[in-house]
């Protein structure tokens, strides 16, 4: 039998569409404690550590199509396990200065495809006051 590109392709598509029929476990559970903090420090939270460490996640449009959705529910679900602002307890405070100061290493990829999420210069300097 030859393998011809067309029968690939072929192949390809139905797998794809049959990936999507997977269940995804994409879903914001209710938020049970969110954090109190300084509204500089909340803010700079919610735009950038939200999406993964809270129940709040605003999911993106490719997160509905499987195989990327796999990736997005996968961060999500290790982000929220470390981290949770919506299950909010004291005993992450020191963690989370450690990686705000050294924030160009926390999840690279999800920064160069939202600049906009990036922590301001004083919202930096808030968070680290606020977790002294
Ligand atoms: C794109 C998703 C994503 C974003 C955005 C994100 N994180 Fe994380 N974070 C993760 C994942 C995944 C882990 C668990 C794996 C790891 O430690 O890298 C994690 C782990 C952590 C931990 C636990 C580290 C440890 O040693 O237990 C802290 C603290 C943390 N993040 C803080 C933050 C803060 C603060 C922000 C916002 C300024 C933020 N993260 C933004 C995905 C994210």
């Amino acid at each position: 039998m030859t393998f011809s590109f067309k029968s690939f392709i072929s192949w390809a598509f139905l797998l794809i569409m049959l990936m999507q029929f997977i269940p995804l476990n994409r879903i914001n559970p209710p938020i049970v404690s969110d954090i109190h903090a300084p509204d500089l420090v909340k803010k700079g939270l919610k735009r950038s550590c939200y999406d993964c460490h809270s129940n709040e996640t605003r999911w993106p449009d490719f997160a509905y199509i499987a195989p990327a959705s796999w990736l997005a529910s996968n961060i999500v679900a290790s982000g929220r396990t470390a981290l949770n602002f919506s299950v909010w307890n004291h005993k992450k405070l020191a963690k989370i200065r450690k990686v705000i100061s050294d924030m160009p290493a926390h999840q690279q990829l999800y920064y160069l495809w939202k600049p906009d999420a990036k922590l301001t210069v004083t919202e930096t300097r808030a968070l680290q006051e606020w977790t002294n």
